[in-house]
């Protein structure tokens, strides 16, 4: 009898104790870990995400689904061979509950098959490997920008509907540049135009000259060209240095041109890039967001101030399902995979892959904006070819 009651009490205690810890569990922040470039030629769109995030979250009182949110951040750099230690920094050292990253798509590869092995919650808020919304998908997995190959098929369409005949290719030699110049060539290709050639240099190399004067040289109709941040600025003002503009247009996916036009300057006017944002959207949401963005930042908000913005909201909708629980799993995922985002660039849901289905805009540059002129491609969806959850 005495011993019964002794275990009573002594299972009463850890019932207590337990009780308590959930408790706090809880209440305690959600602690959201940021692994973002903060230096390097993708520092300000690193920034720009992060931001975003932050704004959607100040918007709510400072919590998702009832709860503090917290924050830790690393400096990815963009650097791959860094990648899986960085991770592991916020994933084990600081035990974070998501992780939102990265901009890079090889630092994003090690970061999805981190997250993999250890059934960490992953949204990404930028980078678009084509593998992570394929053969590398998982059900802890998110994003919310792109695939890479989206944009590319896009302005492929839009070059082989101009007429254009021959093509060539430019850019850094990573699965970003690689993957967006494939969705071009598929895209300018089934519209009956040729890629004769792909030029690349490494990441996040800008000695452009030598490949210039190799589109000099063979007077393709078009160049596409993937750059994005610090490169793309260079980037477009070599290409007009070198007088290239004057006779054979250039194209690109809008990254060339997005957040970059303060300092591309005059050489960036009239370029024509494919996106799922522009810079004036008839949206109302996408007008409210944009005020709200330049008064809390003193700067325009672009498409990575977007996509952490709906990274935030992405992950409130399974917040918001699991009454503030973001370990309840089985109420988590299955809201994030049903949310509609009520997103700036306008309303989208994910694929079964969990990547955007979306419009893809055509955009012209006029003064400092991207201006929209018109859909290029409607909901368009990355095929998440060998995806299996
Ligand atoms: C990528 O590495 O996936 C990437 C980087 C910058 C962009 C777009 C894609 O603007």
């Amino acid at each position: 009898m005495t011993s019964t009651f002794k275990l009573g009490w002594a299972g009463l205690a850890v019932a207590a104790m337990c009780l308590a810890g959930n408790a706090s569990a809880q209440n305690a922040p959600i602690k959201v870990g940021f692994m973002l470039p903060y230096t390097g030629t993708y520092a300000n769109l690193g920034n720009m995400i992060e931001n975003g995030f932050k704004l959607y979250v100040a918007e709510q009182g400072g919590k998702l689904g009832g709860r503090e949110i917290q924050y830790f951040k690393v400096d990815d750099e963009s650097e791959p061979s860094k990648a899986t230690d960085n991770i592991n920094k916020l994933i084990k050292r600081d035990q974070v509950d998501v992780v939102v990253g990265t901009v890079h798509s090889g630092v994003a590869l090690a970061m999805a098959k981190a997250a993999k092995d250890s059934n960490t919650l992953l949204v990404i808020p930028n980078a678009g490997a084509d593998a992570i919304t394929g053969p590398m998908c998982g059900k802890t997995i998110f994003r919310t920008s792109f695939s890479n190959s989206q944009p590319g098929v896009a302005m492929g369409k839009v070059a082989a509907e101009k007429g254009h005949k021959k093509a060539m290719t430019i850019t850094w030699n990573y699965a970003a540049g690689t993957e967006s110049v494939k969705g071009f060539t598929e895209g300018f290709e089934k519209g009956g135009g040729k890629v004769t050639q792909n030029l690349t240099l490494p990441f996040p190399n800008v000695e452009f000259q030598a490949l210039l004067t190799e589109i000099a040289a063979q007077k393709p109709d078009a160049v596409y060209a993937f750059f994005a941040g610090g490169g793309a600025v260079k980037f477009v003002k070599d290409y007009v240095a070198a007088g290239l503009n004057k006779t054979i247009p250039l194209y690109g996916p809008g990254f060339l041109t997005d957040g970059t036009l303060e300092a591309q300057g005059d050489s960036a006017q009239g370029l024509l890039t494919t996106l799922h944002y522009a810079d004036n959207l008839d949206i109302a949401r996408d007008k409210q967001f944009r005020l709200a963005f330049a008064k809390a930042y003193k700067t325009n908000a672009d498409v990575y101030a977007v996509q952490g913005y709906d990274s935030a909201q992405l992950l409130a909708a399974g917040l918001q399902a699991a009454g503030g629980d973001i370990k309840n799993r089985d109420k988590l995922i299955p809201a994030m995979e049903k949310a509609t985002i009520d997103s700036p660039r306008g309303k989208f849901t994910l694929s079964a892959a969990h990547n955007p289905v979306q419009d893809f805009y055509l955009r012209q540059v006029n003064g400092k904006l991207n201006e929209y002129k018109g859909v290029a491609v409607k909901a368009l969806a990355d095929p998440g070819r060998g995806c299996k959850m």
